[in-house]
């Protein structure tokens, strides 16, 4: 297929209230997502996709019940050992992102284990956002500009000047190109303070399958609604024409 996004990002959304439909509690919903995110990983591999980031949680996802959250944590604890093999055989290197100080240090000692075991894949990136937030992002990259900024002056060198490639070099996405396409499941249409800056000209895409419902037909659905997009980039369409 030609014309794949090389960068697709999921918020993944809606466990909740799949669980609330089967009058279950909302951690059935977010163990039932896992075979979705094994599923649309498996997809985006075979199609080609270069990198398939998910919001797995975000920094405001701490504020939930203490339980939802403990749950929530175990999953992704027992993600990191369900998947490695899956991930090794698809040839797919997996990197967290986003403020890990927040969580539990076995947790991460576990997820930089499943890091350093999947850097040999060269297939696909998978990027898992966890603990994360778009003015997060965008601060903590705040905070290193101006430490580079002071040991210039303190070096007696002038400081960095502040261009945009600069900037998205302090960013946590710094190397990986910025999504193509951004998907939402569960009929959401909002960014929820995902990856703010990087977002600048992504393509969004919503549907109303609740995220453990949604399988590789939903996902090529959403791949064909960005081939029918045009971007342009702030040009007119007859310069994209030309180009
Ligand atoms: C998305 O599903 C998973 C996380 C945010 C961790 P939700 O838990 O937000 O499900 P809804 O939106 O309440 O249905
Ligand atoms: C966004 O979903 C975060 C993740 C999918 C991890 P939420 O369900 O937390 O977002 P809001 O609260 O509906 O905006
Ligand atoms: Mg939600």
């Amino acid at each position: 297929m030609s014309n794949v996004p090389k960068h697709i990002t999921i918020i993944m959304d809606g466990n909740g209230r799949w669980a609330k439909q089967r009058g279950m509690e909302r951690l059935f919903g977010h163990r039932a997502g896992k075979e979705s995110v094994s599923q649309a990983c498996e997809y985006a591999a075979e199609m080609g996709v270069e990198y398939l980031s998910l919001f797995a949680f975000s920094e405001e996802n701490w504020n939930r019940p203490e339980a939802e959250v403990n749950g929530l944590m175990r999953l992704m604890a027992k993600a990191m050992v369900d998947e490695k093999p899956t991930l090794l055989k698809n040839g797919i290197r997996f990197r967290a992102i986003g403020d890990l100080s927040r969580l539990d240090a076995s947790l991460v000692e576990d997820i930089r284990q499943t890091e350093r075991d999947t850097a040999v894949g060269t297939r696909m990136t998978l990027l898992v956002f966890l603990s994360y937030s778009g003015k997060w992002d965008v601060l903590q990259a705040a905070e290193k500009y101006a430490q580079a900024c002071t040991e210039a002056v303190l070096a007696q060198q002038p400081v960095p000047a502040l261009t945009p490639e600069l900037y998205a070099s302090y960013l946590s996405t710094a190397g990986i190109p910025d999504p193509d396409l951004m998907i939402r499941t569960s009929g959401e249409q909002r960014i929820s303070n995902y990856m703010l800056w990087q977002c600048a000209y992504t393509e969004f895409y919503f549907t109303d399958v609740l995220w453990p419902d949604f399988r590789r037909a939903d996902f090529a659905k959403a791949i064909e609604a960005f081939q029918q997009r045009k971007r342009r980039f702030g040009l007119t369409g007859e310069q994209i024409i030309e180009k």
